[in-house]
Order: C-alpha cells, then structure tokens, then sequence
C-alpha cells in the first residue's frame, strides 16, 4: 500500500493521530521536499518524532524516478508525506495514477492545506476564484499567465490566492553548463518579490487586472507561531518586509463582505486608507447596471 500522508503547515505533531501510526507501521517513509517546507521542523526532527528513517524525495526522485518509490509499495506499507495536504500541490496526482497503473493500492490521510488554512486571514474560502503560481522571474523568462486568470477571477469579483516559488536544488547556468551537480541554497519568494513581479507584469500588460492601489493580504508563515498577516495595497506590499518564508499572497476582489472587512481591520497599519482602497477598487469590473428588456410594442 502507498499512503499519501499530510504533515499540515509548521510543527512535527501537526500530523494526524492516523498519520502518525500510518507512519510508524510503515516499511520506508518518502519526505517530499520541494513543493513546501514545514517551518517548525526538519528532517532529524521528523525522524525523532516518528522513531522512523525518513528519506527526502526531490522532484527528480518523484517525477522520474518514482519506480523507486512505488517499488517497495507493492508488497509492503510504503509512506510518501507531504507538507500541507497532498492535495494542496498539483504535482501529487501523478504519483497516484503510476501506483494505480502498476496495481498498487493508494490511501490518503488528509491535513491542513495552505489553501484552506488562509481562512484565518478573516477572507471567506467561499469567495476565492482560480488559485495562481507565480514563479522567480529572470531577466529574459517573465511568464505571466497567472495574469489572466486574476483578470478572471476580478471579472467576477472573487478572491485570488497567488502561491508564490519555491527554488530548491538549483543548478546556476554555469554549473549547469559544466554539468556539475553544484546546488544553490534554496530560494523562497518574498511578499516584497511577489508585489514587485505583479506590478511589473501590470505595466507591461495594462489591462488592468488590478492596479497599484487594488487591496491585498500578504500572508506569511501560517500555522506557525510567527504567523503574521498584512493587509495593504499592492504597491505598499512591494516595500513589505514580509521576512522569513514561506508566504503567500491574496489579491482581494471585489465582492468584499462587510464581515471579511472589519476582520482585516486588525492587519492593515491604516485601516481607514484600506478601506478605501477597497471602496475605489470596486469600480473595476463593476456589473453594467440592470436595464430591463424593452417592452414589445402592442398594437
Ligand atoms: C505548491 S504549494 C504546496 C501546498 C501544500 N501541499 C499545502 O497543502 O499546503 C507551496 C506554496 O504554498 C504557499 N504556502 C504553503 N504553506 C504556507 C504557509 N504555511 N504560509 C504561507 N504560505 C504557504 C507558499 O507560497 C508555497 O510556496
């Protein structure tokens, strides 16, 4: 059997009861490591907690060389954890649909996801559209298409969740180049980061999706004991100092309740200027007012 366990957002004892005795009766347990980080533990930490060798699983090691992985699986308890929900990346699917193929056995024992947890931002999880990544920009490499669906989501005046890059075992272009297996510390975006490449991409598009001043929530290090939410707008988050990782951000949209406002209130430095920001915002994508049909002419 392959379990697919989720750790949840910051400390070692955020797994489930279930995930934890999954755990400990499992033959070989799989970290995977580049989609998420828990902030409150490491990898000797872990193999305390559990009593468990635990063996960190890079991208390359899950996307390519997952027979590794599943080998054990057919015949023996296999763990792979992931960080968050191993529903709350995209990447995991995959992992799934091998095992199956290969006619092994998968069980999920769900946790807390970054997606669910942003709640605590005082945002209604009910009114958030299309989640987006936005990845490190280079100087030649700008991809933009979170930049349309934010446009979609603001069209129907929902919230977007933008999950922001994380960089890990990073080959520089002339170790790459080389071909030495030399690795870059790892890099993880910064509010101040992800503020700055939204509005770049603004001024290139100038569709305004949003603006300087459309209102944002910058969330940093959810679930752990420094968590730390700022609401501003999106030109004031590009000079954040948003300090350590991980982080998020929410671009807000227009459909903002009263409720999620007053709760926001505690994380803005000027409650009254974001307040307003929110009041000028909704002039985007504002609905046409409703004209009725005209009424067909009667003899
Ligand atoms: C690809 S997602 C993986 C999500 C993870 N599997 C989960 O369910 O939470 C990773 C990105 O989510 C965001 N993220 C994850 N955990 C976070 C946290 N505790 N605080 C803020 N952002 C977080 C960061 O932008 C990070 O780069």
């Amino acid at each position: 059997m392959l379990y697919l366990i989720g750790l949840g957002l910051s400390h070692e004892s955020d797994i489930t009861v279930r995930g934890l005795e999954t755990v400990k009766k499992c033959k070989t347990v799989f970290l995977e490591a580049y989609t998420s980080i828990l902030m409150a533990a490491d990898k000797a930490s872990l193999e305390k907690f559990y009593g468990r060798e635990v063996i960190l699983a890079d991208r390359e090691l899950v996307e390519s060389g997952s027979d590794t992985i599943l080998a054990d699986a057919k015949d023996d308890d296999v763990a792979f954890l992931v960080v968050g929900d191993p529903f709350g990346a995209t990447t995991h699917s995959d992992l799934i649909i091998r095992a199956r193929e290969l006619e092994i056995q998968v069980e999920t024992i769900h946790n807390a996801s970054v997606m669910n947890a942003v709640g605590a931002c005082g945002l209604q999880l009910y009114q958030f559209g299309q989640t987006v990544s936005l990845v490190f920009f280079t100087d030649t490499w700008k991809p933009d298409s979170f930049y349309d669906k934010i446009m979609e989501n603001r069209r129907i005046g929902l919230h977007t969740l933008v999950l922001l890059d994380i960089k890990v075992k990073e080959q520089s272009i002339e170790n790459l180049a080389r071909g030495r297996l030399v690795y870059e510390p790892p890099r993880y975006m910064s509010i101040e980061t992800a503020a700055s490449q939204l509005l770049e991409i603004e001024e290139i598009r100038n569709e305004k999706a949003y603006t300087p001043d459309t209102p944002c929530v910058a969330i940093s290090r959810l679930g752990s004991p420094s968590q730390t939410f700022k609401a501003a707008s999106l030109q004031e988050l590009s000079n954040y100092k948003s300090g350590e990782p991980l982080h998020s951000l929410i671009v807000l949209g227009r459909r903002v309740h009263a409720l999620e406002l007053d709760y926001l209130d505690a994380y803005a430095s000027d409650p009254k200027k974001f307040r307003e920001d929110v009041v000028k915002d909704q002039e985007y994508f504002k609905p046409a007012p409703y004209v009725p049909p005209e009424e067909p002419l009667s003899d």
